[in-house]
């Protein structure tokens, strides 16, 4: 028996992948590598020792999908697949709407097919309401996504709740994520984001290795203790670890859950700053920039849920959150081999 993971080869993925072949779980990886590497996938492989199969396939292809679940004894899925980037989305939104959506209604879809009715879902803590006085945040607090990605993360519950109304026999667990940050250990993977980075610590890494001259901090204003913005920054490894936490509930139970997957504690961008300085021996230059449009000045998690229901804590410091993330940096100063797209017959067998 195996869990389908899609989106494997991401940077949650990879990390996903790891932990659930280090807990003795099969795994078959399902992804279109539009945004990641098969790079990593043979990365997860040299980490754990572990071999499992693996399909370049869009979840768009619901004929692929059936293909997968014929080939594969899998009894329940990892659903981590989909479009991310917040500037992207509201540029794009059919781009989003059409493939985050879609994708997931096809994958039930397969799954109800195939009798397989345990999910766990990749969310996020942008579907929560905005708000600068209310922290920290639990799983009841008001929804309403502010931007296109955030609405398909939002409207994806919705449907998976209507599922779980509908059925009772499906077991669902929803993973709110604040702000995943760090690698692996090893160094061997990591975040890879395309481009000029849209988030901070990605962007930290890259002002501390030379490829960008400065970091603009958006705002130094908020009513913070130090005026840059608050956020509650989660080491990958924890978040990764999370899941399987996330899957064994939802493996034993029916029903729906939504959990929050973050530490609890706070941090502002200078702390951030300072602490990826300490980590990397560099001085990181940065300018005081206008305040980001949609940004709110904190947002933490209150992972009590998490704790309490799933057994599940972060166990991780900012230390070694920044530390990580130098590691892989410096090990991968170009990425996955500086470009994205391989052909699948680049993994090994
Ligand atoms: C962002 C997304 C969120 C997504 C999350 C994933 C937005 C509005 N939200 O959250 O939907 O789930 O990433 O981790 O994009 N900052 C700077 N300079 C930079 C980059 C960021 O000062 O170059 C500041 C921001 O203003 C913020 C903090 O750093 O205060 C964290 O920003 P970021 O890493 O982009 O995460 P979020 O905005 O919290």
């Amino acid at each position: 028996m195996a869990v389908l993971v899609t989106g494997g080869g991401g940077y949650i993925g990879t990390h996903v992948c790891v932990e659930l072949l280090n807990h003795g779980y099969d795994i078959v990886v399902v992804d279109n590598f539009s945004n990641s590497s098969v790079e990593g996938i043979n990365r997860v492989k040299t980490i754990t020792g572990k071999t499992f199969k693996i399909y370049q396939t869009d979840l768009l292809h619901k004929r692929k999908l059936i293909d997968i679940f014929e080939q594969n004894s899998i009894n329940s899925v990892i659903h981590l697949a989909g479009y991310k980037s917040v500037g992207e989305s509201t540029e794009k939104p059919i781009k989003y709407y059409a493939n985050n959506i879609i994708s997931t209604i096809n994958i039930c879809e397969i799954m109800k097919k195939f009798d397989v009715k345990k999910i766990v879902f990749s969310s996020s803590a942008t579907v929560y309401a905005p708000s600068n006085n209310h922290q920290p945040i639990s799983e009841n607090f008001p929804l309403g996504a502010t931007n296109p990605y955030g609405r398909t993360k939002l409207i994806i519950e919705h449907f998976l709740s209507d599922l779980s109304q509908s059925d009772s026999d499906w077991s669902i667990g929803i993973l709110r994520y604040f702000n995943p940050v760090g690698a692996h250990s090893s160094g061997l993977i990591g975040e890879d984001p395309k481009g000029v980075p849209n988030n901070l610590v990605p962007y930290l890494a890259r002002v501390a290795i030379g490829k960008l001259p400065v970091l603009s901090i958006f705002g130094n204003d908020y009513p913070t203790m130090d005026g840059t913005g608050v956020r509650d920054y989660i080491h990958v490894v924890d978040l990764a670890q999370g899941h399987v936490y996330a899957l064994q509930k939802v493996e034993s139970t029916t029903g729906i859950d939504r959990y929050n997957l973050g530490t609890g504690k706070g941090y502002s961008v200078l702390e951030m700053v300072h602490s990826y300085e300490k980590a990397s021996g560099r001085k990181i230059p940065y300018e005081i920039a206008p305040r980001r449009k949609g940004d709110v000045a904190i947002c933490y998690a209150d992972p009590s849920k998490a704790r309490n229901e799933l057994g599940w804590v972060a166990k991780i410091g900012l230390k070694e959150m920044c530390q990580d993330s130098w590691n892989w940096q410096q090990n991968n100063p170009n990425g996955y081999e500086g470009d994205h797209p391989s052909p699948l017959n680049a993994l090994k067998r």
